[in-house]
C-alpha cells in the first residue's frame, strides 16, 4: 500500500484565491479538535514562502506566482517533500493531513498545475477537495481581504475561467493516485457547513 498512499490520510483542499479555503479549514480544525480527531492542517504556500523569503527573493506570498517559472517548480517540489516530512513527524502512522493549496496557479507564463506528478508522488492524496462559490462572490471576498494582492485575477470573468480550469486541473490530478474528487460549495456566511461536508467525506475514507 505504501506506493499508493502515505501511512496517514492525505486530503488536499484547493480552490481559486479568495474562495475561502483558509476560512473553511479554520472551521474544520475547530470541529476536528472538538471531536478529538488527529488532524494537522498545513498551507502549501507557507512552505514555499518560507524558503523563498529565506533566500531573500520575495517579500510577500503574493510574489510567489510571479517568480521565474523554474524557480516556482523548485519551491513547489521542495514544499511537497517538506510537508510529508513534517506530517510524518507529527502524525506517525495515523491521522489526517490536510493541505491548503491550489490545483492551478495563474502565472505570467501561463497556468501552472499546482499538483503535477512529482508533487503527487510525494503527497499521494486520498481525496482532492475543490472549494467553489459564485465568481461574483469570490471577487467580493477578494476585495474584502485587504491583506492580499489579487488584483491580477481579471475580475468576475477572470475568476469564472479560473474556476473552470481549477476544477479540470483537480480532476486531472486525481487520476494518477485514484484520489476521489469532492466539490464543496462555500456559501456566503456558511463556511462551517462547507467544513462539515468535508468532514463527512473524511469519515468515509
Ligand atoms: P495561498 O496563500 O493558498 O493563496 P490564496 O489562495 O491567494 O489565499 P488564501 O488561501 O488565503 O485564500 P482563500 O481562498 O483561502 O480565502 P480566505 O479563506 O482567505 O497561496 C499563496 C501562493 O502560494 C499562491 O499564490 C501560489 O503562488 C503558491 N502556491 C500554493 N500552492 C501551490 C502549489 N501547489 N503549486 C505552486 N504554487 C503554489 O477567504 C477570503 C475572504 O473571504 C476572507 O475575507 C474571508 O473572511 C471571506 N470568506 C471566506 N469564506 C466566506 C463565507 N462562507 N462567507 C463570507 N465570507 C467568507
Amino acid at each position: 500500500m505504501g506506493y499508493l498512499r502515505n501511512s496517514f490520510k492525505v486530503v488536499i483542499v484547493t480552490g481559486v484565491p479568495g474562495v475561502g479555503k483558509t476560512t473553511v479549514l479554520s472551521h474544520l480544525s475547530k470541529i476536528a479538535s472538538s471531536r478529538d480527531m488527529k488532524m494537522i492542517i498545513v498551507n502549501f504556500g507557507d512552505f514555499m514562502t518560507e524558503t523563498a523569503m529565506g533566500e531573500g527573493i520575495i517579500k510577500s506570498r503574493d510574489e510567489l506566482r510571479r517568480l521565474p517559472l523554474r524557480k516556482q517548480l523548485e519551491l513547489q517540489s521542495l514544499a511537497a517533500y517538506r510537508i510529508i516530512e513534517y506530517a510524518s513527524r507529527e502524525l506517525g502512522n495515523e491521522g489526517i493531513l490536510v493541505i491548503d493549496t491550489h490545483a492551478i496557479v495563474k502565472t505570467p507564463a501561463g497556468y501552472l498545475p499546482g499538483l503535477p506528478g512529482y508533487v503527487l508522488d510525494k503527497l499521494k492524496p486520498d481525496t482532492i477537495v475543490v472549494i467553489e462559490a459564485e465568481p461574483e462572490i469570490i471577487v467580493e471576498r477578494q476585495a474584502r481581504d485587504k491583506g492580499r494582492y489579487r488584483a491580477d485575477f481579471g475580475g468576475i470573468e477572470g475568476v469564472r475561467s479560473l474556476l473552470s480550469y481549477a476544477r479540470t486541473a483537480a480532476i486531472a490530478s486525481s487520476i494518477s493516485y485514484a484520489s476521489t474528487v469532492l466539490i464543496v460549495y462555500n456559501r456566503e456566511g456558511e463556511p462551517e457547513a462547507a467544513a462539515l461536508e468535508i468532514l463527512k467525506a473524511l469519515e468515509a475514507l
